[in-house]
């Protein structure tokens, strides 16, 4: 409960805070690894998969493709749900289950480890496995084909059913598995065909499918492409397979081995019928692959509440924060990132702020700051435009929302304004880090929010045994007030170290107040 005076000059930074759409942590989080993909602020997670034909987990002389596994492991983590019992699908289970002989080769292990660096409080590894297919699909397609994303997913801490169909597997089986996870007959031919558009078969993980002869000095892992077109979502496969050219759909429908023709046992299972349907042009063959996928990344054991889907934001702030200096002088500083589906280089940007009583602040320039505009390279949603600000707040009255106005357009999150709290701000340039890894984390509270109780919650991914995929580690540290600074008191706590410090996590929760999802590291 807030002391009456108090709740009328924040009142306004308490309470819009709950109905504001901004910020949602996991979906800002997801926009930024699947929009800033070059350039100024580039997240740094498409780079695997560019060019399509990259392998980023080894020689390029392997005949492995990244774009190509990421979609093999979502449907290898998806395979085992049980819709009925609302257990398993994409869940991040995998990880614990790469020693079975079911979910063979090194897809699984190699994306894992990619995905790894990327996991942090708000970012679960289901959810960098869903990512992973909207990505492989996007970039390795000419105009980029479009999978809906949503966040939400939460990670498994367990090993799941077994069942993920395998090139030996009875054709009555399979499709019982399938069935199992939600997937008709023809869904299950589709799934397969869409999925068997990209990449490979190799000796290497599959040597009774694909022959030793597939091995070649610049083939080393003996990959065997599915159609002609192995890092192009396109029909192809399809049509070969229809045709019998090319590659004829591929080494599980060609393999001499009759027991491994698990694509030709499934594709025959209907008498070509789906697949005949699905080849009437190329865009029914897109149209039900995006469904077929969006379907599969959105299966989930049943306690799972996706967000809406993330729609590349056109003004977005990035990293907008507050800091206390010496003298209690308030700064408030960040981006504000364009699209160029909606702006160009030349557009201006400019912020105003409201007080906590409500009264404006004039519009301030972000180039008034010298700060060049910074400019991205092209994502899949277009180009993206940074632009700088930092300015000095009047700690009297202090901030309680913001608005954007791009070259005369004014953006505020909805009606109200983009929700700031100056009540208690942690203060990320100023902790420092011991030799062993003890930080010294800072916070300043307004002393005339009387709130004592000052708590950082860390959040720190952490390894775990049996899985390439961390753990989010909690932990919660009280802060001591040490000072004054203007009209906020210092707090300070010793963290002890974390296993990996630039994924580390701070919240700040003070009383009602909090300040949310901040890096330590910076
Ligand atoms: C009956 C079901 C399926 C079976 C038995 C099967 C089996 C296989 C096998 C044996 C490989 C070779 C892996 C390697 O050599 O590394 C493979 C590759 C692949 N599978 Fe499937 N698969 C099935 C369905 C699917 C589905 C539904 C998808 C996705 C929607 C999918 C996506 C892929 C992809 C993208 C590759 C290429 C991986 C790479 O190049 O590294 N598969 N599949
Ligand atoms: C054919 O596949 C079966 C099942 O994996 C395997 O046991 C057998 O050794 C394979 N035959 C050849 C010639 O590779
Ligand atoms: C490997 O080399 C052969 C012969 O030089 C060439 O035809 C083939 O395209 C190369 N394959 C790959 C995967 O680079
Ligand atoms: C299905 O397609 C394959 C590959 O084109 C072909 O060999 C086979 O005869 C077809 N079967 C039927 C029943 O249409
Ligand atoms: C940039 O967009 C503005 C409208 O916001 C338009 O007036 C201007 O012509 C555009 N400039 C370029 C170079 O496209
Ligand atoms: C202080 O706040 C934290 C975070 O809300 C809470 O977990 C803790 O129990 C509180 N401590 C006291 C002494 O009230
Ligand atoms: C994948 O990594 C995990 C965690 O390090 C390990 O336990 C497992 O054996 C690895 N799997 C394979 C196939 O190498
Ligand atoms: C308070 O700050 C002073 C000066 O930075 C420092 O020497 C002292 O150790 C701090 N005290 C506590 C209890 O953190
Ligand atoms: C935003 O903050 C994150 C985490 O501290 C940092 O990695 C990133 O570089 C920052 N982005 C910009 C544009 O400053």
């Amino acid at each position: 409960m807030l002391p009456s005076r108090l709740a009328l000059t924040l009142g306004a930074s308490v309470f819009s805070a709950v109905a504001a759409k901004w910020p949602n942590h996991i979906m800002n989080a997801l926009e930024h690894l699947l929009v800033d993909t070059d350039g100024f602020n580039d997240a740094g997670f498409q780079k695997a998969i560019t060019p399509c034909t990259n392998y980023v987990s080894g020689s390029q002389l392997l005949g492995r493709e990244t774009a190509a596994q990421w979609v093999r492991v979502a449907f290898h983590d998806f395979a085992t749900a049980n819709v009925q019992a609302g257990t398993g699908g994409i869940d991040a289970s995998i990880g614990f289950e790469t020693l079975r002989p079911e979910n063979s080769g090194s897809a699984m292990n190699d994306s894992l480890g990619f995905f790894a660096p990327f996991v942090n409080a708000h970012v679960s590894m289901a959810d960098l496995i869903a990512l992973s297919v909207v990505m492989s699909v996007g970039t390795c397609s000419m105009p980029s084909i479009s999978i809906p994303l949503r966040g939400g997913r939460v990670d498994a801490t367990e090993g799941g059913l077994f069942g993920v169909p395998e090139p030996e597997t009875d054709v009555g089986t399979t499709l019982g598995q399938f069935k199992q996870a939600g997937f008709s007959q023809s869904d299950a031919i589709g799934l397969t065909v869409c999925g068997h558009t990209l990449g490979s078969v190799h000796h290497g993980g599959f040597p009774q499918v694909v022959p030793e002869s597939a091995v070649t000095p610049n083939n080393t892992g003996g990959g065997i492409h599915f159609d002609a077109t192995p890092a192009a979502f396109d029909v192809d496969v399809l049509n070969e397979y229809l045709g019998w050219t090319g590659q004829m759909g591929g080494p599980l429908v060609t393999t001499d081995n009759i027991t491994v023709r698990s694509d030709l046992r499934l594709y025959l299972s209907d008498n070509n019928a789906t697949l005949q349907g699905l080849a009437e042009s190329s865009d029914k063959f897109i149209a039900t692959c995006v469904s077929l996928l969006t379907r599969m990344i959105n299966t989930t054991p049943a306690a799972v509440q996706l967000t809406d889907i993330i729609v590349p934001d056109e003004v977005k702030p990035v990293n907008v924060s507050l800091a206390v200096d010496i003298a209690g002088g308030v700064q408030f500083s960040g981006y504000i990132r364009l699209l160029s589906t909606a702006f160009n280089a030349s557009d201006q940007v400019q912020i105003s702020w409201v007080s906590r009583t409500g009264a404006s602040s004039p519009l301030f320039t972000t180039r008034a700051t010298g700060a060049p505009v910074q400019t991205g390279a092209s994502s899949m949603f277009g180009t993206t435009f940074y632009h700088f600000f930092n300015t000095a707040i009047d700690p009297a009255h202090g901030i309680s929302a913001f608005t954007i106005t791009v070259s005369g357009h004014t953006f505020s999150d909805g009606g109200a304004g983009y929700p700031i709290q100056d009540a208690a701000v942690f203060l990320p340039r100023e902790t420092t880090t011991a030799p062993d890894g003890t930080m010294n984390v800072f916070a300043a509270v307004l002393t005339a929010a009387a709130v004592h109780n000052v708590t950082a919650r860390i959040s720190a991914p952490s390894p775990q045994l049996g899985t390439l995929s961390p753990t989010i580690a909690t932990s919660e540290v009280a802060l001591r007030a040490n000072g004054t600074r203007g009209r906020y008191t210092l707090y300070t706590a010793q963290v002890p170290p974390v296993p990996n410090v630039r994924q580390t996590t701070l919240d700040l929760v003070a009383g009602a107040y909090h300040d949310e999802f901040r890096r330590i590291a910076v």
